[in-house]
């Protein structure tokens, strides 16, 4: 059995990880394909490197564009390496462009479609990491969930409860597996002990954050009124600010700011990100898998969005939305600093074998 993985984007490569490892010794044969969506060394390259991923037998090198631009150049490569390399399976992860583009030449030439990270729904459809999760889901032959609310979504739309399998979130399985080799090999994070002793960074002591979502960053107001929130914590708490390459050009369009202890970074590597996520006091976040990892984590997390397509982070976790408003930012980032963060528990098989559960189906159809 032949299987091609493909992923593009940051938050794909996390999860390949994994299952890239547990089929390495299955009798399963593996390729991977890079759209190359994101392309900047720290955006890309560190997380082969960090999660010691081979280098992609094909990469596409797309680079940025529009949404449509983007997908369709990804479409036409894609479909030239399938009818060359003729998979058994597709897998395809998470809710970026490149997941979208692979699933559907994979519909169009008849070629099965296995999606890891299936059946999340924040219900809005303006975000458009929602439009590729529904589509993806909708021509997909396996959904693999990573919560059990994904497998109730997938019925709600009609998905035959066949094609749907409860697997548990492969991104713990990252998580665990790095928290270890940093512990092994602490030389992992040599730059980010650099940055907590350069900002005076004190465990649990400081703020993370990372904004990236188009609703956030591309609405100068909002992103100012954000930083000023920001800026004022900052003053009884270091905020720390790794900058998503599309936040970096709308802060540079802001007038002129500056606060004492917010420090601006550029964006991390993974082993780094991760060890800064685990001694942090709190998050702020817009983004999707940081959601997870907190709550994996333990971590209060407070996430710029109205809605979210991992509920369980919420009901179960430590995170919590604040939307568009301010001051509940503000109120909430001071409870924490007063010790009353959110407390959560880890849910159901977020248990770092996640990968081997997905291994063993393939195993089963040999
Ligand atoms: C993409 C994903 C999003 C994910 C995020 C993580 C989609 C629709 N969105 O959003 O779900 O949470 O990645 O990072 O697939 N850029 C660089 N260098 C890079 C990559 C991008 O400078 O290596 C710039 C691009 O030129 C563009 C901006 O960053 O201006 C946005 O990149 P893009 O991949 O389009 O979307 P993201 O916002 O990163």
């Amino acid at each position: 059995m032949k299987l091609i993985h493909v992923v593009g984007a940051r938050p794909n490569f996390m999860k390949l990880a994994p299952l890239h490892r547990a089929l390495h010794d299955s009798p399963i044969q593996q390729k991977v394909i890079h759209t190359g969506q994101h392309y900047d060394a720290f955006m890309s390259d560190i997380f082969f490197e960090q999660l010691q991923i081979p280098r992609p037998d094909f990469h596409m090198g797309i680079g940025s564009g529009s949404h449509s631009i983007q997908t369709a150049k990804m479409m036409i490569g894609l479909e030239e390496i399938f009818i060359q390399e003729k998979p058994d399976w597709v897998i395809v992860y998470g809710d970026v462009n490149s997941t979208l583009a692979a699933a559907l030449v994979c519909a169009k030439n008849y070629i099965p479609i296995c999606h890891v990270e299936a059946g999340l729904r924040s219900y809005d459809r303006s975000m458009p990491e929602e439009i590729n999760r529904v589509l993806t889901d909708q021509v997909a032959d396996l959904l693999l969930t990573p919560s059990i609310d994904g497998n109730e979504n997938l019925k709600k739309e009609g998905i035959p409860s066949k094609k749907i399998i409860f697997v548990g979130n492969i991104m713990i399985d990252s998580l665990l597996w790095s928290l270890k080799w940093i512990e092994q090999n602490p030389e992992s994070i040599q730059n980010a002990i650099q940055l907590c002793n350069r900002y005076h960074l004190k465990s649990h002591k400081y703020i993370l954050v990372t904004l990236h979502r188009p609703s956030n960053v591309d609405d100068l107001n909002k992103l100012q009124k954000i930083i000023e929130v920001l800026g004022e914590i900052s003053e009884k708490t270091p905020v720390l600010f790794p900058v998503h390459p599309r936040t970096r050009k709308m802060l540079e369009q802001l007038s002129d700011f500056q606060f004492p202890q917010l420090y601006f970074e550029t964006p991390l590597g993974y082993m780094e990100f991760l060890y800064l996520q685990k001694n942090a006091l709190a998050l702020v976040t817009d983004s999707g898998g940081i959601q997870e990892e907190t709550t994996a984590l333990g971590i209060p997390c407070l996430t710029l969005r109205e809605n979210t397509e991992r509920p369980i982070t919420i009901t179960q976790g430590t995170n919590q939305l604040i939307g568009n408003d301010f001051d509940k930012l503000r109120y909430e980032l001071n409870e924490i600093i007063q010790g009353r963060g959110k407390k959560g528990f880890i849910p159901d098989l977020w248990d770092g074998k996640t990968a081997e559960r997905i291994k063993d189906i393939f195993v089963r159809m040999l």
